[in-house]
């Protein structure tokens, strides 16, 4: 289903024809294995959305805070690796979300006379429809193709628009919810869908203070375990199901030695949940396993580069020294 973005320039580009199918599946197939798990990517329905919104603005929440600090005070680094090569090119986001951050280096690429279009790829359509109302408002002259649907099937479409040079952002915390071995694997199908030369930045949580990062996640405002708790409100809805929401809770758990910070949802009592036509049975206590954070080293960023047919060409760090964005090249 199309929800109704239509890039500036007029061009709408829909990935999203057997979603609700295939949410179903998914979420009968996660539920159906040991321990019970739930896609993090169905988070974002437009309830979702807006807690997302509200959790970036959460005291505890530095990740963006560091992130912005790299996209308004080091604009002209992250400006200078782009444009060293003097050709046109496409900015294509990944899960762009409300471009909180991009907007700041798309304004210096405006202000510079760059030649590119922006190309946001997001499976919430909602989310798309806000940022296409806000840069419209905000940068009448940016041309945007705004993609709606999953990562790679987009950024393969972004590909087949033009023959420009690319620029992949893939920002925020949005490699750290997949696991380092999804997280490799996902990087060489990135690359595979590049040409050599193109530039690849990533934004990487760095592992530091171990509370620091839990209650990054374990917000006292409670909107973290709000959003957590949205994905199941989100299957009542859209999937004619019945959780009772009060009957499950929060949980967030974070590994030093690995970097996992994972969230998990907890049945408060035995119960028996019915989604469409199917039940799905939970003992009390049982999980959900609903979403990874993962936390990086910068040893670790610089093998996953050399292991996934990129180079590294600069890092960008927050004046914490936080958080990087790194740029890759594809090689
Ligand atoms: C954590 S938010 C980050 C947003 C933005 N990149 C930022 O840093 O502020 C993740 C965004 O990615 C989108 N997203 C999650 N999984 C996705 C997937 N598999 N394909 C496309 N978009 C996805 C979500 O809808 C959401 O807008």
């Amino acid at each position: 289903m199309y929800l109704g973005t239509k890039s500036a320039s007029g061009q709408a580009v829909n990935g999203q024809d057997d979603s609700s199918q295939k949410f179903r599946m998914e979420v009968l197939n996660g539920l159906s294995r040991s321990p019970k798990r739930l896609d993090s990517k169905y988070f974002y329905d437009s309830e979702g959305d807006k807690l997302f919104q509200q959790i970036m603005a959460a005291p505890e929440y530095y990740l963006t805070r560091c992130e912005l600090d790299i996209f308004q005070n080091k604009t002209a680094d992250l400006a200078d690796v782009i444009l060293s090569d003097g050709s046109s090119f496409d900015l294509v986001e990944l899960g762009a979300g409300d471009a909180t951050k991009s907007v700041y280096l798309l304004q210096h690429l405006l202000d510079k006379g760059a030649d590119f279009s922006y190309m946001p790829i997001d499976i919430s359509g909602n989310i798309l429809s806000v940022l296409n109302e806000k840069l419209k408002a905000q940068m009448p002259k940016l041309g945007m193709v705004m993609l709606e649907g999953e990562y790679l099937q987009m950024l393969g479409k972004a590909m087949s628009l033009s023959k420009r040079r690319k620029v992949v952002m893939f920002l925020g915390g949005n490699i750290g919810n997949m696991s380092p071995v999804d997280a490799k694997r996902f990087c060489l199908q990135v690359r595979e869908r590049l040409e050599p030369g193109d530039l690849f930045l990533i934004g990487f949580d760095l592992k530091k203070r171990p509370e620091t990062i839990l209650n990054a996640y374990n917000d006292k405002a409670g909107i973290t375990a709000e959003f957590n708790l949205n994905l199941l409100r989100r299957i009542n809805k859209e999937l004619d199901a019945n959780f009772d929401v009060q009957q499950f809770e929060h949980y967030e758990s974070y590994d030093p030695e690995t970097g996992a910070c994972k969230s998990y949802l907890v049945s408060l009592a035995a119960q028996q949940v019915t989604i469409g036509s199917s039940n799905v049975q939970f003992d009390k206590d049982e999980i959900i396993f609903t979403e990874i954070s993962q936390k990086y080293s910068k040893a670790d960023i610089n093998t996953m580069a050399a292991a996934t047919g990129f180079e590294l060409v600069q890092n960008c760090t927050d004046s914490k020294g936080w958080f990087i964005d790194s740029f890759w090249k594809a090689v």
